[in-house]
């Protein structure tokens, strides 16, 4: 069974709730240009912002379901083996407070599930998606992470499947992106193992040494936000200061229909076969994605009935 993520009937409403002003500030022409192509940076205004203080950050991880919360020792290399991220030791609590010395990451995921933080996410989403609709519609799924980082940490090489912008709250970190789009960079077969994952599992993958240097390098200040187009491979380094950052996601319908079809090549490929890369065969994808629409929709009334 191919798992999926199927974009839910969520949307992103334009209300803004928490912000009397706009939270960011967004160039329409680069955004325009680059949207899902190539990284690009973005203003914003929540440095300052209460739902960052260490404190409220502590009540939200206490609020946040455990498998919700996920860290791990920062001090790593740059590439690390996909199950081979080691613990730090601590319990989530411990390494927020103790976040300046402990050489830690944490995320908390899906803050979203806290009504505060939702709101939050919906003001920078509805400013996102006035820009986004005209090139990719249908904004769904809104999903936010705060990530948590000691000084010096690294975030190894992964790739994540959502539209994002993060949005550097506190600190400051060194950000190298690679073009997903170049399959020397990243291969069919590490898309495939991508969608055919659960979302509980790492998403660390393997650096060739002479790709090392193929990247774009950001120096993501406090204030800025930087836009990661979907699956486009990427390593984090922490400056030496402790960094908060907010990271704010959405998903559109074709991600969908991309998902499904990595996912079926995976199925061919683990059964003997050689798949042709997606986006190869446009007639032959339709079929299949339209085939594998009807087969879950009857397997969803059967299990119904
Ligand atoms: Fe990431």
């Amino acid at each position: 069974m191919i798992r999926t993520a199927t974009p839910t009937s969520t949307t992103v409403s334009p209300a803004s709730k928490v912000m009397s002003s706009a939270p960011l500030d967004i160039d329409a022409a680069e955004f325009a240009a680059k949207f899902g192509q190539e990284p690009f940076l973005i203003g914003h205004q929540l440095c300052d912002h209460p739902l960052f203080e260490v404190d409220r950050l502590l009540e939200l991880a206490q609020s946040l379901p455990e498998k919700h919360i996920e860290y791990n020792a920062g001090d790593l290399p740059v590439v690390v083996e996909p199950g081979k991220t080691p613990a730090n030791g601590l319990s989530p609590d411990e390494t927020i407070r103790r976040i300046r010395e402990c050489k830690s990451w944490l995320v908390l995921k899906y803050v979203e599930q806290d009504p505060a933080y939702s709101d939050l996410l919906e003001s920078c989403l509805a400013q996102v998606a006035k820009h986004s609709e005209p090139i990719r519609p249908g904004m769904c799924s809104p999903q936010a992470f705060i990530f948590l980082t000691s000084p010096g940490s690294v975030t190894p090489y992964h790739i994540d499947p959502e539209h994002n912008f993060l949005l550097q709250i506190r600190g400051a970190k060194k950000v190298c992106l690679f073009d997903g789009r170049d399959r020397s960079i990243l291969s069919e077969e590490d898309l495939e193992q991508l969608y055919s994952e659960s979302d509980n599992q790492e998403r660390n993958l393997q650096l060739a040494d002479e790709n090392r240097n193929r990247c774009w390098t950001f120096d993501l200040q406090s204030g800025r936000g930087l836009h990661f187009p979907v699956t486009y491979p990427h390593w984090v380094e922490n400056g030496d200061e402790v960094s908060i950052s907010f990271s704010i996601t959405f998903r559109t319908p074709d991600l969908y229909r991309r998902q499904v079809l990595y996912s079926l090549n995976d199925q061919r490929r683990r059964s003997g076969q050689s798949p042709a890369p997606v986006g190869s065969s446009p007639l032959r994808e339709t079929f299949d994605f339209q085939s594998y629409r009807i087969r879950h929709r009857i397997a969803s009334m059967l299990n119904r009935g």
